[in-house]
């Protein structure tokens, strides 16, 4: 608010305040003059202080009920006033006394700080005085041939009354005046200082946010990297036994078939019963298929095993020279359970140079986008026989390697695709996604190998494609 605009609020406020003092004030005179009227008869009549009352009263309580703070209502109120003073006078019979009401009265009416209203009502006192004063004097004097001059003196009094009450009124103005421009000032500097505390309380939480989220990040790196090392730990325990089972297989197939060879010749040679024949002979059938099934079944654990330990092999500090084909078969070796139920996997991987990149965390984020892409294909064929298609594609682009991976899922909702890397955004229930997948993603894609992400959808097909600099992430003061 302006200083001005505060000074007339707070001007306005004691003109009411005073309008209603004043209403009391002049519903008190009124009760004053009805008890003294019947008792106090100077002129041996009983002046009727119910009618005069209420006709000096009547527009003054009107006024202030209807319009309070008005400048009519104040030169109303004082005009009553000042009869009032008269009323008394008359009352007591020109008691010299009683002229004090005027001088009262006048102090009163500077609680309005308004000089005109004390103009107005001198202006009251002197029509009054001049005109009893010379139609009935003893009824101001109260005595029939006063001096010539009383009039003179009188007014002289109220006059010296008034130049000290006018410079009251002026130097409370000035004062308000001075008041109201430090009441704007502080309210200028409360303002400021909100907007700062507002400014400064956005940044504290906007930083605690980001100081959360770093820790959840922490925490969740830290838990990922206890089961990345264990998942090693026990890959590697895993692989020697299979190791040797194979071996042990391998040896047990060759041996059998040297065993069924011998068996074969013990038959021509001693001429084996018929259904011993028959067994004979189911055995050789069934026993290399045997051993065929159990060492599809071993090299398929051995390829896990081993994947799993390329996968959750702890990245250095130092990017290293990276086959991304074969991260990437590893990976969907490792995230087959996610998709195997509603998807098909095809594969495209083309001719790709080593790239220099963080395998694990490469990995990570390709592991990420694959089980979004088995969630959103899942989404689409749950009730149905039907199964959706992951293409996962590899290519040169320049000096870039390039990563797609293709889902014929929901596609995104055009309305959340400019939120789906924020961290903990995830459209999906409690216990199936928190949100930091493509948070991820973006981390490891963007901020550490210094490459890209596009995304392309539509309902029914969402594609990644991830741009990884074949050289690796460069330094920050490097990069362009
Ligand atoms: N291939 C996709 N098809 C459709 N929507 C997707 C696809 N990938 C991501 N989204 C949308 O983006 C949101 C964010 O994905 P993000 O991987 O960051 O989190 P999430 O998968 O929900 O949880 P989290 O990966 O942490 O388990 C998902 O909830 C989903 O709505
Ligand atoms: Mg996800």
């Amino acid at each position: 608010m302006t200083p001005a605009r505060i000074f007339e609020a707070n001007l306005t406020s004691i003109h009411r305040r005073t309008d209603r003092m004043f209403a009391w004030l002049l519903v008190a005179q009124w009760g004053a003059a009805i008890v003294l009227s019947p008792f106090i008869r100077p002129f041996g009549w009983e002046i009727d202080a119910v009618v005069l009352g209420g006709a000096i009263n009547a527009a003054p309580l009107l006024l202030i009920r209807r319009r309070p703070g008005w400048w009519g209502t104040r030169h109303a109120v004082a005009m009553a006033q000042m009869l009032w003073s008269a009323v008394f006078i008359t009352l007591t019979g020109g008691r010299i006394e009683t002229h004090f009401h005027i001088f009262g009265s006048l102090a009163f009416l500077a609680f309005y700080r308004d000089w005109r209203v004390i103009a107005t009502a001198t202006l009251v006192v002197a029509a009054d005085h001049l005109a009893r004063g010379l139609a009935w004097p003893e009824s101001v004097y109260g005595i029939a041939n006063p001096a010539w001059w009383r009039f003179l003196e009188h007014a002289a009094w109220v006059a010296f009354e008034d130049v000290v009450l006018v410079c009251g009124c002026l130097r409370a103005i000035a004062d308000m005046r001075v008041v109201a421009d430090r009441e704007a000032a502080l309210a200028a500097l409360n303002h400021e200082i909100e907007r700062r505390v507002d400014a400064r309380t956005r940044e504290l939480r906007a930083a605690n946010a980001s100081r959360q989220l770093a820790e959840a990040e922490l925490r969740q790196a830290h838990k990922l990297e206890s089961v990345g090392r264990l998942a090693a730990g026990l890959a590697h325990e895993i692989n020697t036994p299979i190791q040797f089972v194979s071996d042990s297989v391998h040896f047990l197939r060759d041996a059998t078939a040297d065993l069924v060879g011998v068996v074969d010749k013990l038959d021509t040679a001693q001429g084996l019963a018929h259904e011993e024949r028959a067994d004979v002979a189911y055995l050789r059938d069934r026993i290399p298929k045997a051993f065929d099934r159990s060492l599809d079944g071993l090299h398929r654990v051995a390829a896990i095993v081993q994947s799993m330990k390329q996968f959750a092999h702890p990245d250095s500090d130092e990017a290293c020279e990276t086959d991304l084909n074969a991260a990437i078969e590893s990976t969907l070796i490792i995230a087959r359970n996610e998709y195997k139920y509603v998807a098909d996997v095809v594969t495209q991987l083309g001719e790709l140079p080593l790239v220099r990149c963080f395998p694990g965390e490469i990995n990570q984020a390709v592991l990420d986008v694959l089980v979004n892409a088995a969630h959103a294909i899942d989404d689409v064929v749950r009730g149905t026989d039907r199964r959706g298609t992951i293409a996962v594609t590899t290519a040169r682009d320049g000096d870039h390697a390039v990563i797609a991976i293709s889902d014929t899922g929901t596609g995104i909702p055009a309305d959340i695709r400019d939120r789906i890397f924020d961290p903990f955004f995830t459209t999906k229930d409690v216990g199936k996604g928190t949100g930091q997948g493509l948070a991820t993603v973006r981390s490891v894609v963007v901020d550490k190998h210094r490459g890209s992400i596009t995304v392309d959808t539509a309902p029914g097909r969402t594609t990644f494609e991830l741009r990884l600099p074949i050289d690796g992430p460069r330094p920050r003061a490097l990069a362009a």
